[in-house]
């Protein structure tokens, strides 16, 4: 079994790290007045193991009931969960390549086959393709290109589909537009979401997942009793209660975006449009692998990815103003050119 690496996580000095897609700013005010109200209680006693209030509220943010909703430990819980609610034991697992490098670490764990869909040339929808797995993995935004398929294309591909559609949402307040509406219409088809993006929560581990009741049904029978502990419930509903918060931050990391975006074409960068929290970059003059490396001996993870095609890539998260301004500076220093924006 080969594990999912996750991105390195320093333990202290001055880095800047734009190597995990989370959030630079801090989340709603609401979440820590909601964690200096705990009470001794709500450790001591076990947590409500179907998250009602949270679920509730997550429900009215997407007008629908509570029955079309899921909590998880994180998504990465919701995508584990998937894979054992809704593939048989002879069944597999489709997922786009590039995708979430988590999904073949998933199949393995769950000892099913993978059915990997290239994408095109530029990393678009691959045209048409035959797909006869129990669960597809379909991100959007993708991971790690940051693209979106256009939304026609998707619906038109949920339509037809037998199996269950996992719509992989991690990066939707970063986009132009989002798949929910799919996942409310259709029976087979779920949109996942996470807290720890666009809410700037990745260290408390929330997520969950919006669609037809039977398969939220499916994945309450099999999860552990008490997935989402006593404290994430509560953060997690303060967060999902001020999205006026989660907004203006995700307005400001789409504005740096823009911004760095520009930059980084001005030194002769190829770019691809993103809609998510980061951008995924071909470098010019310098390779992705020492781009990578030579950043990170100044102060700055990025992720690279090893592999044939992604391997000229890196992934770079949007951080701060000040933080990508000296991710500029340290860029154009190794192009040797200066940043025309
Ligand atoms: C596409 C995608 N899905 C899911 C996740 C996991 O998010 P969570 O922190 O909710 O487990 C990530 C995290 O990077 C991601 O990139």
């Amino acid at each position: 079994l080969t594990a999912y690496v996750p991105g390195e996580q320093p333990g202290s000095g001055e880095i800047i790290k734009l190597n995990t897609n989370e959030n630079p700013y801090p989340p709603s005010p609401e979440v820590m007045k909601a964690l200096s109200r705990l009470k001794a209680g709500s450790v001591r006693l076990y947590p409500d193991p179907e998250c009602k209030r949270l679920r509730r509220r997550i429900g009215s943010l997407h007008a629908c009931d509570m029955a079309r909703v899921f909590v998880g430990n994180g998504s990465d819980e919701v995508l584990a969960l998937c894979t054992r609610a809704f593939v048989e034991n002879d069944g597999s697992i489709g997922f786009f390549q590039p995708s979430y490098s988590l999904y073949p670490a998933l199949a393995d764990i769950r000892e099913v086959r993978q059915q990997r869909v290239p994408l095109g040339p530029g990393f678009e929808w691959p045209g048409s393709f035959d797909s006869n797995s129990s669960l597809f993995f379909l991100t959007r935004p993708n991971a790690p290109t940051g693209m979106a398929y256009p939304k026609k294309t998707v619906r038109a591909f949920c339509g037809k589909f037998e199996g269950v559609v996992v719509i992989d949402e991690a990066y939707a307040e970063f986009g132009r537009d989002h798949c929910m509406d799919i996942a409310l219409e259709l029976d087979n088809v779920l949109a996942v979401r996470t807290l720890s993006k666009s809410f700037s929560l990745a260290g408390l581990r929330a997520g969950y997942a919006v669609g037809a009741p039977l398969l939220i049904d499916a994945l309450l029978k099999i999860k552990d009793s008490y997935n989402v502990g006593a404290v994430s419930q509560e953060l997690a509903l303060a967060a999902v209660s001020d999205t006026d918060h989660m907004r203006a931050n995700v307005d400001r990391i789409m504005a740096t975006r823009t911004r760095l975006a520009a930059a980084l074409r001005g030194v002769g960068y190829l770019v691809c449009a993103s809609e998510a929290n980061f951008l995924w970059v071909k470098p010019a003059g310098i390779g992705a692998k020492e781009l990578f490396e030579r950043l990170s001996q100044v102060g700055i993870l990025i992720r690279h990815f090893p592999g044939k095609r992604i391997g000229s890539y890196v992934r770079i998260t949007i951080g701060t103003d000040l933080e990508i301004d000296k991710l500029i500076d340290a860029v154009a220093r190794l192009s040797g050119k200066r940043s025309t924006p």
